[in-house]
């Protein structure tokens, strides 16, 4: 199993923080953003990683995080030239992914709960996608998870004005090889950007989408000034203020 990690895009509902720097690079409490990723990663015992960051701050990335030998990681580094949406940025991983099963998660996502029983599982079942839900209280930001009454998952709707529930698609996702194809049949949504929402939905479609809903706290920390301070203050308390500068925990 291959990790990505999406780090694209102009942070621009958060400026000036991000006028010289790229958004997930920002301190989330005692750490830059992007080691609650990484360490989401390396947790569930995905040592492959590439990092897809914008043309701008690539450099930055790479000074912090070096090859990944630090973290007992392989760090790979690629480039989204102009933002496309989530699964076009999915889409330069291809020949990184090479085959194998990948775990995704953007990059200003903070979870409490370990994916590594996830992983374990994903790498064992044959083929498919699964996504991880959270209850939220403002759906209408996200992607949301319309269910049936025995709990499967009927539909997504991206930003929908009328959410069907309250449970949002998080930013972490587990795909076979075939996402690749998928994506390169995608058609650009009304923001112009190729949506990671119709990516799943093709999988749920075909009836291979699974999914979990997380019990600890889950935090885009990119949304706006309050999200980013809400989720510092979430990893202030918990285990997660504790991953030292080598992504262990003590
Ligand atoms: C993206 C996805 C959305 C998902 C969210 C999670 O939204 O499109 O489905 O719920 O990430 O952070 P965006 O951050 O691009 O607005």
């Amino acid at each position: 199993m291959k990790g990505v990690i999406l780090a694209g895009g102009t942070g621009c509902r958060l400026r000036p923080l991000t006028r010289v720097t790229n958004k997930h690079l920002l301190g989330v409490y005692n750490k830059p953003m992007i080691y609650y990723p990484l360490f989401a990663l390396k947790d569930a015992g995905i040592r492959s990683v590439m990092i897809v960051s914008g043309a701008g701050h690539a450099g930055d990335f790479l000074e912090l995080l070096g090859s990944g030998s630090k973290f007992g990681m392989k760090l790979s580094y690629e480039v989204q030239e102009e933002a496309g949406g989530i699964a076009q940025a999915l889409s330069l991983t291809e020949d990184f992914v090479g085959g194998e099963k990948v775990t995704v998660v953007l990059g200003d996502n903070i979870f409490e709960d370990s994916i590594r029983e996830d992983v374990e599982e994903f790498s064992s079942q044959s083929e498919g996608a699964k996504v991880f839900l959270k209850e939220v209280e403002n759906p209408q930001a996200y992607g949301v998870a319309k269910l049936s009454e025995d709990g499967k998952i009927e539909d997504i709707l991206e930003k929908p004005e009328v959410p069907p529930s309250n449970l949002a698609v998080t930013g972490c996702y587990m795909y076979d090889p075939g996402v690749f194809d998928i994506a390169k049949d995608l058609k650009p949504s009304d923001r112009n950007e190729l949506e990671i929402t119709d990516v799943n939905n093709f999988y749920l479609k075909h009836g291979k989408l699974t999914h979990r809903v997380f019990d600890g706290f889950w935090g885009d920390c990119g949304e706006s000034f309050d999200s980013l301070m809400h989720a510092a203050s979430l990893v202030r308390n918990s285990h997660l203020s504790k991953i030292d500068e080598n992504l262990n925990l003590p």
